[in-house]
């Protein structure tokens, strides 16, 4: 999803638990018990709605359909396909399933799947474009299956790849597994966007700025924001039933990004290769369990 503007929280801004202290005076540095924090909190002070059981075993069906639908994708992935016959298999295989695409007609996004080639970070319309050998193409899939949604996505090589798009599909991947393993209650979502961009870096490449991961299940995007890179114990901190996606896109060259004309497909300013996987995590009592797991 497209970053939101908000301002950067100083030391000096009113805390944002509404103790009206300041920010440095009150939460900074301090771990939330996790006992003391209620469904109703979440709910009122950042507007996340916590899962129930029953809400995270119907986000786990609707994910389970969703990588069925990845793996029916990367079967038909050659060199000569178009990036549309992607979105077709997609497209039917979700709606045989008895789910829809949540993708088409999404504040006007015109196809059922997102497929972003080589330097097309994220949001790519499915088209003409025939795929060619040794391009690197993400397909991000997500179902609404009785009302819940799952969001996923990964990057599959076409054909051989070469070096540097082996590189960059590595430590994309990486980056979602470092972020995926910080998940607990009591950490923070900067502690997720500090280790995926301290991977990055490690590996000389850069951490797009301007798209994030997002709370999921009720709707596409609900709140919190997910960034991928940030500050340790930093933002809010997680709690059991927090269901959010984490999807860094990781570019090989620097971080910039354009969108094009149609106004959707995000491309890397240097046109050098970007990549993507995304999964979507519920916050456990122990820790954490992926509602759209595969292997990182
Ligand atoms: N699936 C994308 C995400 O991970 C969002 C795509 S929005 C769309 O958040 F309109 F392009 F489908
Ligand atoms: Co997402
Ligand atoms: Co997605």
């Amino acid at each position: 999803m497209k970053k939101k503007r908000s301002a950067r929280l100083g030391r000096n801004a009113p805390c944002p638990c509404g103790s009206g202290l300041k920010y440095k005076k009150c939460c900074l540095g301090k771990k939330e018990p996790v006992s003391n924090v209620s469904r109703k909190k979440y709910a009122k002070k950042h507007n996340i709605r916590l899962k129930t059981k029953a809400d995270i075993q119907a986000i786990r069906i609707a994910g389970k359909l969703a990588l069925k639908t990845l793996d029916l994708v990367e079967a038909h992935i050659r060199p000569g396909i178009t990036t549309d016959s992607i979105n077709t298999l997609a497209h039917d295989f979700t709606i045989q399933n008895g789910a829809t695409p949540a993708p088409l007609n999404y504040k006007g996004f015109p196809k059922s799947v997102c497929v972003s080639v080589n330097d097309v970070i994220c949001h790519g319309i499915p088209g003409p474009r025939i795929l060619k050998d040794g391009d690197i193409v993400n397909v991000d899939v997500t179902p609404i299956l009785n009302g819940y949604y799952a969001d996923v996505n990964k990057t599959f090589f076409v054909g051989n790849p070469k070096p540097e798009a082996q590189k960059i599909v590595r430590v994309s991947r990486e980056c979602l597994k470092t972020g995926i393993a910080m998940v607990r209650p009591g950490a923070t979502l900067g502690d997720i966007g500090w280790a995926i961009q301290r991977h990055a870096h490690k590996n000389g490449c850069s951490v797009v700025e301007e798209f994030v991961g997002h709370g999921v299940g009720f709707a596409f995007h609900e709140p919190p924001q997910v960034l991928h890179y940030g500050r340790r114990n930093e933002g809010l901190t997680l709690v059991p039933g927090m269901v959010f996606t984490i999807e860094p896109m990781i570019n090989l060259g620097k971080k910039n990004l354009h969108v094009s004309d149609d106004g959707w497909t995000a491309i890397t300013d240097d046109h050098f290769l970007s990549a993507q996987f995304e999964q979507t995590i519920l916050v456990t009592d122990a820790g954490y369990e992926s509602l759209t797991p595969f292997k990182l």
